[in-house]
């Protein structure tokens, strides 16, 4: 089977990675995580999001991480908007990219947004036209498409109908989302599947929360049907504040190991991307999530091995 020959990381760190932190993170560490992670070689980075900071407090310093970033030309900086209020916050900050997010399971749309699937399409409606009009790129995220905390499983059936509303409103690409990382390669593969039906794989992007361990297994499930945009993040650091127990995403630095493994490029230089995971997880006083990072740094002897 051939797969890929290069992939594009899209950098969730500073985003995802960081929104569920309970302590204050300060912005100035964000700013310089995100310097670290396009030093790194990362081209394509989810900043923050504009969101209720009553409901994400974490990112309630949205505008001051964007407005504080040194930007690189070449490298894409997207922010999450979920409607138009979020929309018009973000605009004054320029984002190449704007992300909005749907779920394949009403329960998780009603915890995370607050509506149904249905009301999300049409608050993104506005958004999606929005953006478009003025040039910047709308990405999307399909949660919950292969398991949800509230619903339990997921159908394919139900991730393709939130792919026809998000593609009926116009948004360009069509990112799949394990929330909770309980999928399993099958189970991805086919969410993808549905996907591809309505997306090209240039404009799809898999999403993979590692909770259960299996999101490298699903990135190589992936590679196999021709995706090569996965959303990671540096230190597998994460978690969604509505998907309680739920794990970082995949960590950057496991994915970047395997990748290069397999022959894969990523423009990623993968030691200077583990110094950004070790320098976030020292600033917020977390152990790092990334096997590799650890493996690394324990070789460098920055950390004990165990
Ligand atoms: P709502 O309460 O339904 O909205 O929130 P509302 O219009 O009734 O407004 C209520 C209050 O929120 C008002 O303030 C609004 O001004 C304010 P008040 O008058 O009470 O002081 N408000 C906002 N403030 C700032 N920015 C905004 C905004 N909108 C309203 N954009 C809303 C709807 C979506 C805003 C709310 O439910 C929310 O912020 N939820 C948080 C969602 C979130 O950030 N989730 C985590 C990110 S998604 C994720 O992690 C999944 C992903 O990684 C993929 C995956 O893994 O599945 C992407
Ligand atoms: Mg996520």
């Amino acid at each position: 089977m051939k797969l890929p020959s290069h992939v594009t990381l899209v950098e969730v760190g500073p985003r995802d990675g960081l929104q569920n932190e309970a302590r204050p993170v300060a912005t100035g560490d964000k700013i310089t995580l995100v310097h670290r992670l396009q030093a790194a070689g990362l081209r394509e980075v989810e900043v923050t999001s504009y969101v209720s900071p009553k409901w994400v407090p974490q990112m309630a310093d949205n505008s001051a991480v964007m407005a504080g970033i040194a930007r690189l030309p070449g490298v894409r900086y997207s922010v999450l908007t979920p409607n138009m209020k979020g929309w018009e916050a973000a605009q004054a900050s320029q984002p190449d990219e704007i992300v909005v997010f749907a779920a394949a399971s009403e329960a998780f749309s009603q915890k995370n947004i607050n509506c149904s699937i249905a009301e999300s399409l049409e608050r993104f409606a506005p958004v999606v036209a929005a953006a478009r009009a003025a040039g910047v790129k709308v990405r999307s995220a399909v949660s919950c498409a292969v398991g949800c905390p509230y619903q339990g499983e997921v159908s394919p059936d139900e991730v393709e109908r939130v792919v026809l509303g998000l593609k009926a409103i116009g948004v360009q690409h069509l990112g799949v989302a394990d929330t909770i990382g309980v999928g399993t390669p099958r189970k991805v593969q086919a969410a993808l599947e549905r996907a591809l039906k309505h997306y090209p794989a240039a404009e799809v992007s898999g999403h993979f929360h590692d909770t259960y361990g299996q999101a490298l297994a699903n990135i190589y499930a992936s590679l196999e049907l021709g995706i090569h945009i996965f959303d990671t993040s540096v230190a597998g650091l994460g978690g969604c504040p509505y998907a309680k127990g739920a794990t970082g995403n995949v960590a950057s630095e496991d994915v970047v190991y395997l990748l290069h493994g397999l022959g894969i490029s990523t423009g990623v230089d993968l030691d200077a991307l583990v110094d950004a995971g070790h320098f976030i997880c020292q600033a917020i006083g977390k152990p790092n999530g990334s096997r590799v990072a650890r493996a690394l740094l324990a070789k460098r002897g920055v950390i004990a091995a165990c």
